[in-house]
Parts: C-alpha cells; structure tokens; sequence
C-alpha cells in the first residue's frame, strides 16, 4: 500500500471529519478579508499535522471533539505560521501557488496571518481544556521564538549545529511535538503516554525540517522555491558540515561570501555545491537515521498495532518525502 494510505489508514474515517470541519472553522463576514481566507483554504497541505495528532489519540483512546477541535487549531496555527514565514523569507511560492505577500503585499500578509492566529487561539478554547489551551499559547511563543533566532543567526553571522538544532527544535518540531501531546491528552491519556508523544513529535519534527533543508539544495518542484534559504543568508545543516570539514583555505573562500552577505546567484550555487560535493547531504541523512532509531524504540512500545504501523510509515514518509 502507498506509504501516505498506510500513514492516515487506522484516521481515514476521522480525517474525512476533521477536512469537512476544518474547511468550514474560519470565516469572516468582511468581503475583502473572506476573499483571501478561500484562496489560502483552497490550496491544501499535506496535512501531515492533524494526520499525527489524531492517530496520538486513536493510540490513546477514543476519538472525540476535544481532539477535532485540537486538530483544527493547530492545522490554522500551522497555516498561520506558514503566511508569516514567506513574508519573513520572502518567498514568493506557497503549496504550489503564489504566496500571499506574492499576491497582495508583506502587510495584508502579516494582518492575514495574525487572523488565522486568532482564530487559531478561538478553536482551541472550544476544547475546554486549560492544558490544551495553555500548550497552545506557549507554541504561538515558541514558533515565534525560533523563526527570531533564525534571523539572529543570520546577522550576528553564527554558524553553529548546536544554534542551529535550537532553531529547528523550536521553529519546527515544537508543533509536531505539541500536535501528538494534545491528541494523546484529548483522549485523557495517562500521563506517560502524552510524555511519550510529545517526545515522538519531537523527533518526527526534528526529521521533518531536517529534511526540508535538504530539498533547499536540489531543484526538484516541491511546490515552493528552493535555494532560498542560502538567498537568505540561512545555512543549515549539509552546508554547517561541509564548512566545518573544509580546509582553511577553503573555508576562507566560503565565509567571505557568507559574511558579506553577497548571495548571487553563482555564489549561492557555489555554497550548495561545495555542501552536496563534501557529503552535507549524507552527514543530515545520518543525523535522521539517529534520531530515526530513537522514534523507532518509541513507536514500539504503542500496543495499537495499526497506528504503530501508521507511525512507522510517517517517519519512512519524513524521511524519504518528495515534497
Ligand atoms: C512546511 O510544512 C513548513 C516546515 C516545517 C518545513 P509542511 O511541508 O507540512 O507544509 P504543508 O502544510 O504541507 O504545506
Ligand atoms: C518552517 O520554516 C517553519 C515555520 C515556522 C513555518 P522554513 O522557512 O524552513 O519553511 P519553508 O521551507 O518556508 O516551508
Ligand atoms: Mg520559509
Ligand atoms: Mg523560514
């Protein structure tokens, strides 16, 4: 069975539920602002989110609105965070279509997001439930605080694995990590199962952005562009490696042009080739595997057959993802 059937399998019924909601959870009466809240709707994710969160819960027990309306929530938070993302990157492609800075401009974009934000916050207290809530809010910090110390490793010019697994573990896998937490605690889940999800988002977080900053140096289609991240003076994990293991000489060459900024386009291909040519790539592939095995020995303890299988095939699809 295809990886992505095998992963929503044991949630298809409740992720049909979960789309039918969500794409009726925001709404505005204002014409202009309803206008821009279908465009953004219209175009869907991979919705890899919700996907974990409910099957957290299915392995925790019984499926029910605390946990819809926690799906909801961090699905809008997400989308949110995606709209402020392309401002702050300046990218001009979200989900295979213009982002919304692209369309319209930096500010409807920030006011667009903050309303997806909000509304985001309205959909978590329908849970009624404080941790939820309180879990939620804290993310909001957190997501924020690591998009920041992003920029800050760009201007004080750091480069750091360890600064940068920081950036990742907040920017990134504090949502996946949040998502599996709140679906286990939406089903009232001992305590030792949402410690066991919220480490095994953790991981999977970790994994996915991992990833994602690999697809940063080819040029395959993913929907938005690559090479962006060098644009933005962000270097990540393949090119961290590949500047640590070259020569003094060449590492001179390298941070003249990383620390005068000066990313042309031939430049930038210089930086992503030195990092593919001097196993960047390889060095991130191995870091997933690590922490791989780590989600593997966590996955094995879920005595939920289909959702231990499910989430074996979610951290084989975060591994091995086209786009
Ligand atoms: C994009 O997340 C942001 C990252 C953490 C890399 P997704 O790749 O899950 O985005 P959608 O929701 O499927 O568009
Ligand atoms: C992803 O950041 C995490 C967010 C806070 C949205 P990126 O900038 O790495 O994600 P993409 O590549 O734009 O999706
Ligand atoms: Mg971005
Ligand atoms: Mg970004």
């Amino acid at each position: 069975m295809n990886k992505k059937l095998l992963i929503a399998q044991p949630v298809a019924e409740e992720l049909k539920i979960f789309g039918e909601r969500y794409k009726n959870s925001i709404f505005c009466n204002n014409m202009r602002l309803q206008e821009i809240i279908d465009y953004i709707m219209k175009s869907d994710g991979k919705r890899i989110r919700p996907t974990l969160l409910l099957l957290a819960a299915k392995a925790c027990g019984d499926i029910n609105d605390i946990t819809y309306n926690s799906a909801i929530t961090i699905e809008l938070l997400h989308t949110a965070s995606l709209i402020h993302d392309d401002v702050v990157d300046e990218s001009d492609m979200r989900r295979g279509r213009a982002s919304l800075n692209a369309i319209y401009d930096n500010k409807m974009a920030v006011l667009v997001g903050d309303y997806f934000l909000s509304t985001a916050l309205i959909k978590s207290v329908l849970t009624g439930n404080i941790r939820i809530i309180s879990d939620i809010s804290d993310l909001g910090r957190d997501l924020a605080e690591g998009e920041l110390n992003q920029l800050s490793l760009v201007k004080e010019l750091i480069l750091d694995e360890t600064e940068y697994f920081e950036v990742i573990k907040k920017k990134t896998a504090s949502l996946m990590s949040v998502c599996m937490r709140i679906g286990a605690m939406s089903v009232d889940a001992p305590e030792e199962d949402v410690i066991k999800f919220t480490k095994l988002g953790e991981i999977l977080g970790l994994c996915f952005q991992l990833r994602d900053d690999i697809f940063d140096y080819f040029t395959d289609a993913i929907g938005k562009p690559t090479g962006n991240d060098i644009r933005e003076g962000k270097i990540t994990l393949p090119l961290l490696f590949a500047l640590k293991e070259a020569t003094e000489e060449e590492r001179k060459e390298l941070h003249s042009v990383i620390f005068s900024y000066d990313y042309t386009q031939e430049n930038i291909n210089k930086l992503i080739n030195y990092a593919r040519d001097h196993g960047g790539i390889d060095y991130a592939y191995r870091k997933i595997q690590e922490l791989k095995s780590e989600a593997e020995k966590i996955i094995e303890t879920i005595p939920n057959t289909e959702v231990r299988e499910a989430l074996d095939a979610a951290m084989d699809y975060i591994v091995e993802r086209a786009y």
